[in-house]
């Protein structure tokens, strides 16, 4: 396999600097920098209208950025289409499988198009269907298959001209937690076996199970990266949830517990709670307890929570995921 020089230079096989890109008066990317190690996953995680399917079709050549460069193995995805489109594999956002054939024309199909002999498309389909657990399905139509099924497939057809870097938008979007989780461990099979894979995200969760570093994006720009620990970390790590059952002493609870944490425990008076940012968890879930306990305040409940991806935007941001864009 040809390859360029910058993936020799410092281990990475997607570089992506400075990158721009405006849909008329919409700045959807506001200049993006990024790089991805060969062999890793790299999780871009931002919510709706973040700009992730926008950068992800100037990575996979479908889209040309206004500004900034891409280069994947070395090679530039603008004056390099033909070469970067030889060595990456795209999942859509929206499945790409035709309803009316099977499971096994459809791979066929892409093979054809991608013009594979007929070999090694038989060969190819027989071993994705096969790993992707779909043997019982291969032959019914794919309108009879469920949303994890479909999404199956669909990797599987992105996966049939093994590509080395595997770009993957939103690959559960939409489906139930039983699905997701299969095309969980189907993305973990894929990583074991040496894909470098680049995917998108609205579920801290999802980023957090998959990729080894996260990129936060925000209207167009990255806001933070790092480890999902690192991320959680920024948000003030895990949220100690307290429910007093007598609601006139939220005060007095909120006093009791103020020293446990660095930052200030946020109060919920309609619903009698009080929120503590707990990086050091059970330890400060011990402490609240006992200083409550001293104080005589009655605890309805008490809840040690992950940080959410509300929780990690609203600390990196000072907004919540979802908030519409004022123009
Ligand atoms: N073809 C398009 N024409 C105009 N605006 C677009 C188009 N595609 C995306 N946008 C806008 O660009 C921004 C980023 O969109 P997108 O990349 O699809 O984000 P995401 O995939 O994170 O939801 C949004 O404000 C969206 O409305
Ligand atoms: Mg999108």
């Amino acid at each position: 396999m040809t390859t360029g020089t910058n993936e020799l230079k410092n281990g990475s096989i997607v570089t992506v600097k400075g990158v721009k890109k405006a849909y008329g008066k919409v700045q959807a990317l506001k200049g993006v920098n990024l790089e991805l190690q060969s062999g890793k996953v790299l999780g871009l995680l931002g919510p709706n209208g973040a700009g992730k399917t926008t950068l992800i079709r100037i990575m996979t050549t479908l889209l040309k950025p206004d500004e900034g460069e891409v280069s994947i193995s070395g090679f530039d995805v603008v004056r390099n289409a033909q070469a970067v489109r030889s060595i990456i594999g795209l999942t859509g956002q929206y499945a790409a499988v035709d309803e009316e054939l099977t499971g096994q024309e459809n791979l066929h199909m892409v093979g054809r198009l991608y013009h594979l002999d007929r070999d090694t498309i038989r060969r190819r389909a027989r071993e994705l269907i096969e790993r992707f657990s779909l043997t019982q399905a291969a032959h019914r139509t794919v309108k009879t298959y469920s949303g994890g099924m479909r999404r199956r497939l669909d990797v599987a057809a992105s996966l049939l001209m093994s590509p080395r870097v595997l770009f993957l938008d939103e690959p559960t979007s939409g489906l139930d937690l039983r699905s997701r989780i299969e095309v969980w461990n189907m993305i973990h099979e894929l990583v074991a076996d040496g894909t470098t894979v680049l995917l998108t995200t609205q579920y801290l969760e999802e980023a957090d199970q998959l990729a080894d570093t996260i990129c936060v994006i925000h209207y167009g720009e990255i806001v933070a990266r790092g480890t999902s620990g690192e991320l959680k970390a920024q948000s003030g790590g895990d949220v100690l949830q307290i429910t007093v059952a007598d609601r006139s002493q939220l005060g007095k609870a909120r006093e009791a517990i103020s020293l446990l944490a660095a930052k200030e425990p946020q109060v919920e008076p309609v619903l009698g709670q009080i929120n503590l940012p707990a990086a050091n968890g059970t330890r400060v879930l011990v402490d609240a307890v006992r200083a409550l306990d001293d104080n005589n305040i009655e605890i309805e409940d008490i809840v040690l929570r992950r940080p959410t991806l509300d929780d990690v935007f609203l600390a990196l941001t000072g907004e919540k995921v979802g908030e519409e864009e004022s123009l």
